[in-house]
């Protein structure tokens, strides 16, 4: 039997977190002969709605759950974890843009980063899905200087699965069939979402589908405004979809990519393609627990500005939580 593997969740009595821990449980996340420890952080108000998960989750009797810790406090949830799940912070409401949320939720994840710098395991994984994800992964990496800033990660694999299934849809194939696809950026309304690498069955995906009024009039305006779609809709933002966009990004990363294929993360940017000092978008491939970011693609006038846009955009954000980032 593994040595379990220890997996903080925050925010865990919300709606994602409903979605994502009987997963996380049932080993969706890290493979089926791998045991888990569920260490699960909400604020002391939702504590007994908390509690009520867990009952939950202890009468699923998954057999790879070998325990659970409850706790409103950050350093008793985020004690010796090799993995973080940020998800505890404010959702949106209509007519709102994620980076309306950073004065409610940019706190929280100074707290949170001070937290995991002081007791999670050296090598914890983090990935921040409390929107605005990419600048709030910003905060929480500036607040831990002990932990590795590569190790902070923000989601942005929801978009890269909303792409997929665009494209799979227009070209009447699987999504499986569609590989290379890239959300360059910010996880909000300024994200590229780049067709020009991906393929389908192998074939470049844009000279397949060979319509630029689809690709700018529908493929990237649908990637863009999906999280606001579905706020209309539901009236409450995506749950179900964030929750599986987590547990892919955490398993892509644990275990590794598919040969000959890429995933999107929120990742430092460090220069590559012309980015710093941010929490960005780019293609990766994962080996080994670790991610690289495919570098050397080819980038057009077209896809150039509209990747300028978004850093444009996560460096405003970046200035305006200047008084988050503390020492
Ligand atoms: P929710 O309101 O249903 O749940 C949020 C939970 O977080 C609640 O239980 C709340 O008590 C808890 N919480 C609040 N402050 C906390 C703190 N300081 N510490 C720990 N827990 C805290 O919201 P939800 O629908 O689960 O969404 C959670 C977040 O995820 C939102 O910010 C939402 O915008 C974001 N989100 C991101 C993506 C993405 O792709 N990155 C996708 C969907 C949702
Ligand atoms: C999403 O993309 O569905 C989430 O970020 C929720 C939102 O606010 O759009």
């Amino acid at each position: 039997m593994k040595k379990p593997i220890r997996v903080a969740v925050t925010g865990a009595a919300g709606q994602i977190g409903y979605s994502l821990l009987f997963r996380i449980a049932s080993g969706a996340m890290l493979g089926p002969d791998q045991p888990v420890i569920l260490q699960l952080l909400d604020i002391t108000p939702s504590l007994p709605a908390l509690n009520g998960v867990v009952m939950e989750l202890d009468d699923c009797a998954f057999p790879l759950l070998q325990g659970i810790v409850q706790s409103d406090d950050p350093k008793v949830a985020f004690k010796d974890v090799d993995i973080a799940l940020l998800v505890g912070a404010r959702p949106r409401g209509p007519g709102m843009e994620r980076k309306d949320l950073l004065e409610a939720n940019g706190a929280i994840f100074t707290a949170q980063g001070k937290a995991l710098n002081e007791v999670a395991s050296r090598d914890v994984k983090v990935l921040v899905v409390g929107n605005p994800a990419n600048t709030n992964a910003y905060i929480a990496m500036k607040n831990a200087p002990d932990l590795n800033p590569a190790n902070f990660t923000a989601m942005m694999r929801l978009d890269h699965n909303r792409a997929l299934t665009q494209i799979a849809q227009k070209t009447s194939t699987a999504v499986t069939d569609i590989n290379k696809m890239i959300i360059w950026g910010n996880h909000s309304a300024t994200q590229y979402p780049d067709l020009f690498h991906a393929t389908v069955k192998g074939q470049s995906a844009s000279a397949l589908i060979n319509d630029q009024k689809w690709l700018e009039t529908e493929f990237i305006p649908t990637v863009q405004q999906r999280g606001a779609a579905i706020i209309k809709a539901r009236g409450l933002s995506s749950a179900a979809s964030a929750a599986n966009a987590a547990i892919d990004h955490i398993r892509n990363w644990v275990l590794g990519t598919t040969d000959g294929d890429w995933v999107t993360m929120g990742v430092p940017a460090n220069g590559e393609y012309g980015y710093s000092d941010l929490i960005f978008g780019y293609p990766v491939t994962c080996k080994d627990g670790k991610y690289t970011i495919v570098e050397g693609l080819e980038i057009s006038e077209f896809s150039r500005t509209r990747m300028d846009v978004s850093a444009k955009e996560l460096s405003e954000e970046r200035d305006a939580v200047k008084h988050l980032i503390g020492n």
